[in-house]
């Protein structure tokens, strides 16, 4: 069988870890593998290259994605599709196994509408997949944010101050979440837990009057604008606040241990999928036990929540 992968959306640490045991267990069945270059992008303008043991040597420890990645709006058209498409029959490509996050499994079930084999494997660091307890670059982010709160604890603390540290996450908290609980956040704001405001500046003024030197604050991107949160905070608490969004650096970086595992045994379970003729299926983790679902039970569902939301409101 000849199979190609792709890496699409935002990258996250551990997607070369999945491509490169996508590769090495394909050839393990004598299967062929291509790489399409920067996602659904590669797919539409046929660029694609041949990938074989050798080509993922070293892959396990780097950051990114070696195929590149894109975000492709185009590939919401049919037309531009069936042309994808085209470019992989050329080819007697049967399988595609596509990297990345909700929009990517968006475009890989319209393909399987198609009569494409294809397979999802969850990898972005929001970790807002349903059908999986964790996805690829995850925890990589999580440790790359919690070594950020500890560095702004110690300035923080210096100052007394309080800071606001914006993470990553789109609609799912769990970036802040994991990462707040990990950096001993007073705070963590997120969209499955909103905060009152005016609830935050009275436990401020009440720190303050106890002679607390810091106070941390971790919140979901997309939720308020952190430079206007922080203003109001000094204003109002009187504890001087700063504000550090901390962007593009939590996608980066190499994977920690758990990414790579995981990645490797996710891109490898997918291809055990395809050789045993399922399909239109994503990957996921559960209980650390790998299992599959039919794309149409994840799309669009939210993750159910776990008991770190209720920890959080006991220790923070
Ligand atoms: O999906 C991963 C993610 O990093 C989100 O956390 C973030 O909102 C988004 O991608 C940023 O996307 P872009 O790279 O298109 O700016």
């Amino acid at each position: 069988m000849k199979i190609a992968v792709l890496t699409s959306g935002g990258d996250a640490p551990g997607m070369n870890a999945a491509i490169r045991a996508v590769v090495r267990t394909a050839n393990v069945y004598g299967h062929e593998v291509f790489g399409i270059k920067d996602g659904f992008r590669g797919m539409i303008d046929d660029v694609m290259i041949p990938l074989n043991h050798q080509s993922v040597s070293g892959m396990l420890s780097r950051g990114g994605t070696f195929i590149g990645t894109a975000r492709v709006p185009e590939f919401l058209d049919e037309d531009v599709r069936k042309k994808a498409i085209k470019h992989l029959r050329k080819r007697e490509i049967e399988g595609l196994i596509v990297i990345g996050g909700d929009g990517t499994y968006k475009g890989a079930a319209e393909l399987a509408r198609l009569g494409l084999k294809c397979i999802g494997v969850p990898g972005t660091i929001d970790n807002d997949i349903a059908g999986t307890d964790f996805t690829i670059g995850f925890q990589t982010a999580v440790e790359t944010i919690v070594d950020a709160i500890d560095k702004l604890r110690d300035t923080s603390q210096s100052h007394r101050r309080c800071s606001i540290i914006e993470t990553m996450g789109r609609y799912c908290g769990d970036l802040a979440l994991h990462a707040g609980i990990c950096g001993g956040a007073e705070f963590i704001i997120t969209p499955e837990n909103p905060i009152d405001k005016e609830q935050i500046i009275e436990r401020l003024k009440r720190h303050r009057r106890e002679g607390r030197r810091h106070s941390i604050i971790v919140i979901t991107e997309r939720i308020l604008n952190v430079y206007e949160l922080a203003e109001e905070i000094t204003e109002k608490s009187g504890f001087a606040s700063r504000a550090t969004v901390l962007g593009y650096i939590q996608r980066g970086g190499s994977p920690c241990p758990e990414d790579r595992i995981l990645g490797s045994r996710m891109g490898a379970y997918a291809v055990e999928l395809l050789n045993d003729d399922i399909h239109g299926v994503c990957v996921g983790v559960r209980d650390s036990r790998m299992i599959h679902l039919p794309f149409v039970n994840v799309i669009g569902q939210k993750r159910p929540r776990n008991e770190l939301d209720k920890l959080v409101k006991k220790i923070s």
